[in-house]
Parts: structure tokens; C-alpha cells; sequence
């Protein structure tokens, strides 16, 4: 067991990585407990939770809306819990954004904590002390800064995770090679996400440096006004063709790197080789969808993402692997990368 420490303005974090969930209670300070978790999770690993409130609701994204976030707090209200209690969050990132939400606005806030279940969730959404729902087609629209009191990070949970959600949070741990700590990369590099999820040792590893990556990027900049953007590279591009084509988080975002890395060698940035190891080895771990994404519509969802038509985008860029670099596109710049992008066809 590996222990990282996240200290930031709003809290400090033990994250804790390769702890048996089993010893929960051991973290929770003797607070009373009500648990969060979706029904999937829960008819999965049900018997591994502790005799405690568990508070179940329907797996998806749709959670992460104010009228779930309405019908959790009142059942707190009917469980009696107070600002002195924890809620603990076992699941994916849905369930860490709903519940950490939920928890630091409930009697303006009670404890807080994670269990992550999905490699995504355990890199990710767990790591960062960002907490939100959705507004409509609004993605974390409304939400809180605070770091939780622990992560408990637990590889049992991965044995049940469907192969194409490993994957998916593999794209974000190659994310973590590439802005930060190129030894990730050659980790990863010629072997199939089988041989990664079966074995444990480097499987651990790579969670343990991604977290390091984050947990250092947040302790410096956890209000994301500026370093804290590097973590958004692929995800510009991404999150487009994420809505677009309904794509699983991680295939949108590694083709959303391989964009951001085919600007970066048009802009004089990169040098070539560096995009052919880049889409060789995400296309390897069958990470790059097959898709012809629509230049106009991409762009649309981009601008209204960021809520500033017509004005520039920062789009994070890579001088080499582990060198990131910030700058400001205007749309029309973007459009004319976007016509040239070379990288699908080699
Ligand atoms: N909760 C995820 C993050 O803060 O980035």
C-alpha cells in the first residue's frame, strides 16, 4: 500500500493506494457513516460493505442533476445525518461528482470521502477535490471545491470491470505519460490492455504515477486558474466528439490527443515522431474510434463549451512527451488545423 498526500486550500487527502476496502472503517476517524453507490456497484460487492446506511440509486449519468442531488438530501434528512458525519462514495465518477456534491452542500457541508470502482474514477474523477452536476445539457455546471478526507483506491474493484471501461481509463493514464511522466509511456508501450489489467504489479504502478501526476498538479493549482489546465489535454477535442458520437469518455479523448498532438507538430511544436508513437500506441490499446468527426459540428460544440463564441481557445499542446504547452487558438485557426490533420492516415 502506497500513500499520497493531496494538501490544497479547501482540505487535505490520504490517498491510498492498493488498500483492501475491507478496511474502511480504519480511515473514517469513528464518524458515523452513510454510504453512496449505484445499484450496479452495490449487486456486485454488496457483501463487502459495511453494516452501515447505504444509500443505492440507478447507475448513469442522469444522477448528476439537482433533482438527484434534492432526493439524496432528503434522504439524509431521513437517515439523521448531520455536518459531523462521512459519506462515503463507492463508484465511478458519477457517483464521486454526485456525491461530493451532495456532501459538501448538505448543512453546508459534512465529510467527505471516496472509493473509486471504475480505473477511470481511481485516476480521475476521485483525485482533484472538483464536486458537480450537470444543468441541463450543461456538464458540472454547478458545484464545489473540496478535497475529500481520503481516497481509498482498491484493485479488487477492477476484476469486475468490463473490458471496454479499463480501457477507457487507460486513455487518461497515457494522458498522464504525455503531459507529465513519459516513463508511463514506455510502461504501457506493446502491450494489449489484457496484459496491463492482468498484471497487478504494473498495473499499480501506472495508477500510482497517475495519481502522483494529478495530486501534483492540483496541490499547486487546485481553482484551475492555470497549471491545473494541462489536465484538459485531449479533452478540448474530446469532450466534442464525446457528445457528438456518444463515444466512451476515453476513445474521445485519446483521439481528442492525437488531435492535440497532430496541431502541435503543424504549429513547429513536435516533431513527427513524436505523433507516430502517440497514435500507434493508443491505436494498440484499441483506443481510436473509427470516425470521420464533422469539422463544422465538432467546432460548434467546442466554442459552446467553452461559452465564448468567436474568441480564443486554450488548447493544450505537447512540445515533447511530459512537455506541455498552452496557447490561445482562435476558431478560425482551429479550423484550418483541424483541415489538415494527418496523423489518422499513417
Ligand atoms: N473530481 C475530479 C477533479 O477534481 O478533477
Amino acid at each position: 500500500m502506497k500513500t499520497y498526500q493531496l494538501h490544497a486550500a479547501t482540505g487535505s487527502s490520504d490517498i491510498l493506494i492498493g488498500e483492501s476496502f475491507e478496511k474502511l472503517q480504519e480511515y473514517t476517524a469513528g464518524k458515523r457513516i452513510v454510504m453512496l453507490t449505484d445499484d450496479q456497484i452495490y449487486a456486485l460487492h454488496g457483501e463487502a460493505f459495511p453494516d452501515v446506511p447505504v444509500i443505492r440509486i440507478p447507475r448513469g449519468e442522469q444522477a448528476k442533476s439537482l433533482g438527484r442531488a434534492a432526493l439524496l438530501y432528503q434522504e439524509l434528512i431521513r437517515l439523521g445525518a448531520n455536518r459531523s458525519d462521512m459519506l462515503v462514495a463507492v463508484g465511478g465518477g458519477v457517483i464521486c461528482d454526485l456525491g461530493g456534491f451532495v456532501a459538501t452542500t448538505f448543512q453546508r457541508g459534512m465529510d467527505l470521502s471516496f472509493v473509486p470502482t471504475t480505473l477511470l474514477a481511481q485516476v480521475d474523477a476521485a483525485i482533484g477535490g472538483k464536486n458537480g452536476i450537470n444543468l441541463g445539457e450543461y456538464k458540472n455546471m454547478v458545484g464545489t471545491f473540496r478535497q475529500p478526507s481520503f481516497v481509498m483506491i482498491d484493485p479488487a474493484f477492477l476484476k469486475t470491470l468490463p473490458e471496454d471501461e479499463f480501457v477507457s481509463g487507460l486513455a487518461e493514464i497515457v494522458k498522464y505519460g504525455l503531459i507529465s511522466d513519459p516513463g508511463i509511456l514506455t510502461l504501457i508501450e506493446g502491450k494489449t490492455p489484457r496484459e496491463i489489467s492482468g498484471d497487478q504489479d504494473l498495473l499499480a504502478e501506472l495508477i500510482g504515477r497517475s495519481v502522483r501526476v494529478k495530486v501534483a498538479v492540483v496541490s499547486q493549482d487546485e481553482e484551475d486558474r492555470g497549471l491545473r489546465r494541462i489536465l484538459n489535454f485531449g479533452h478540448t477535442y474530446g469532450h466534442g466528439i464525446e457528445r457528438l458520437y456518444e463515444l466512451p469518455h476515453g476513445k474521445a479523448v485519446a483521439y481528442g490527443m492525437v488531435v492535440a498532438v497532430d496541431i502541435s507538430i503543424q504549429l513547429g511544436l513536435a516533431e513527427d515522431r513524436l505523433g507516430k508513437r502517440i497514435f500507434t500506441l493508443l491505436k494498440n490499446l484499441g483506443l481510436l474510434p473509427h470516425i470521420k468527426p464533422d469539422r463544422d459540428k465538432v467546432m460548434e460544440l467546442i466554442s459552446h463549451d467553452k461559452k465564448k463564441k468567436g474568441e480564443e481557445i486554450p488548447f493544450v499542446l505537447l512540445k515533447d512527451a511530459g512537455k506541455t504547452v498552452i496557447r490561445p487558438l482562435s476558431p478560425d485557426e482551429i479550423m484550418d488545423l483541424l483541415e489538415n490533420i494527418k496523423l489518422f492516415t499513417i
